[in-house]
């Protein structure tokens, strides 16, 4: 038997989720699958697990699927529990891109200020979850796409024995995003990534397996289609390419772009009051609206739209590949352990990992991790690890720190006053404070 839960499967993702299994049912034959939400996700849940019932019964594979608000019972026996929930829905991730806006920082669901409250609310979640895997499933795997996912999984390696991986459909997008730009399909691309999650480098590019890394570089220059759907589609410089050597992730633009980025972002605000979140709210309800649909059947292409696209992938792949002790390559996020020796050993990377029956290990990377590189990842690394700890302690004083470190942030005075409106407007989410 292989049971599966999902923790936040209300989720619009879901149907991602269920066409992956669907999909790969021959590989990873998935016995039980069960999807778990509290009471406030209650009717979401009930939709997409009745849209998530037809897609299983219109295709015939055996998954046994129930839907359950009780969070114990699904994780009792379980092989692999993932997590894909979002604390104080929305609503709160609005309001992390707000906050930060409102003091001319980058308001960014994940990056920032704006990832540093989600970290806050959603730590003690996941290290609850943790305390009932000790428990009622010891040996299973967490796969963690809850955001900021670098922060959260390296909480749990800090502060739990369960295996983890953190997982990011970035670096699957990455290189699909690479083979659209060659027009070839995916397959024939290989990646090297190293950094943390939603801050990485793809330093080696193999088409077909033969290094074109200097050659892609003149290539994405300027280019269009280099993105995840959530990040505005601006083009990087040729020589700032050339310099760095390495193709930087979508996020990066938050740091090397970081004025346009926010001008792009003050001018959405000023117009119309907005930020991602609020589209995303829109997003959301048209495809909740579709998915009560008794017609439909299959994931509608709208999901599409959403910057976690294909995450359903780099899950299935993942899960798959622990399952089948494959072996192969992918990137994910795992504890450091010396693999870039710049860093703590219990930090989290976002590297990558071969894939085997006991889960992800880092290998070493090929290409050379450059000064510029080594230099923004100690800095966020040091600000990710005093958010964990404000997280877990409710510490003022690490809170404080992180804030005024950030790269985005950078000034002790807007940290204070940042970090008081997050306490302050995530309150009933906070225990620890
Ligand atoms: C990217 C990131 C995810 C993030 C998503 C946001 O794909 O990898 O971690 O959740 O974008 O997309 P959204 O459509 O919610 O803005
Ligand atoms: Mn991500």
């Amino acid at each position: 038997t292989l049971k599966i839960a999902v923790i936040g499967g209300g989720s619009s993702y879901t149907p991602e989720l269920i066409e992956g299994f669907i999909k790969n049912y021959s590989e990873l034959p998935v016995t039980e699958l069960v999807l778990v939400d509290v009471e406030e996700g209650r009717s979401k849940l009930e939709t997409v697990g009745r849209l998530a019932e037809r897609m299983i019964e219109k295709t015939g594979v055996p998954i046994q699927l129930s839907l359950t608000l009780d969070r114990r019972a699904a994780i009792a026996g379980a092989d692999f529990v993932a997590t894909q929930m979002r604390i104080g829905l929305l609503s709160a991730r609005s309001r992390d891109e707000k906050i930060p806006l409102r003091h001319g920082l980058i308001g960014q669901e994940t990056t920032g200020a704006g990832g540093f409250a989600k970290a806050l609310r959603t730590i003690p979640v996941i290290l609850d979850i943790c305390r009932d895997m000790e428990e009622l499933a010891p040996d299973a795997f967490l796969v963690n796409f809850t955001n900021p996912a670098g922060i959260v999984t390296e909480a749990v390696i800090k502060h739990s024995k369960i295996r983890t991986m953190g997982l990011c459909n970035l670096p699957i997008g990455t290189r699909m995003q690479i083979a659209g730009l060659y027009d070839i399909d995916v397959a024939r691309v290989e990646t090297e990534m190293v950094g943390i999650n939603h801050l990485n480098w793809t330093t080696r590019i193999l088409i077909d397996g033969e290094d074109v890394t200097r050659s892609f570089l003149s290539k994405a220059a300027g280019a269009s289609g280099l993105t995840m759907k959530n990040i505005p589609d601006f083009g990087w410089d040729d020589d700032f390419l050339q310099a760095v050597g390495a193709l930087p992730c979508s996020y990066h633009r938050y740091y090397y772009m970081r004025n346009t980025m926010l001008e792009h972002m003050q001018e959405k605000f000023r117009e119309h009051g907005t930020t991602r979140a609020d589209d995303v709210i829109g997003v959301e309800a048209e495809l909740f609206e579709l998915y009560k649909d008794p017609e439909l059947a299959v994931k509608p292409p709208q999901l599409e739209k959403r910057g976690g696209a294909y995450y359903s992938e780099a899950a299935v792949n993942l899960i798959k590949a622990i399952y089948n002790n494959t072996r192969n390559i992918q990137t994910v996020n795992v504890k450091n352990n010396g693999i870039l020796p710049f860093l703590p050993n219990d930090a989290s990377v976002e590297i990558n990992c071969v894939i085997d029956a006991q889960g992800a290990h880092p290998i070493q990377p090929l290409a050379p991790v450059t000064a510029q590189m080594r230099g923004l990842l100690q800095v966020v690394k040091a600000y990710e690890e005093l958010t964990v700890k404000a997280a877990v302690e409710g510490d003022y004083a690490s809170a404080l720190q992180a804030l005024a470190i950030h790269p985005l942030v950078g000034d002790a005075a807007l940290a204070k006053k940042v970090l008081d409106d997050i306490l302050l407007e995530n309150k009933e989410w906070l225990p620890q404070f």
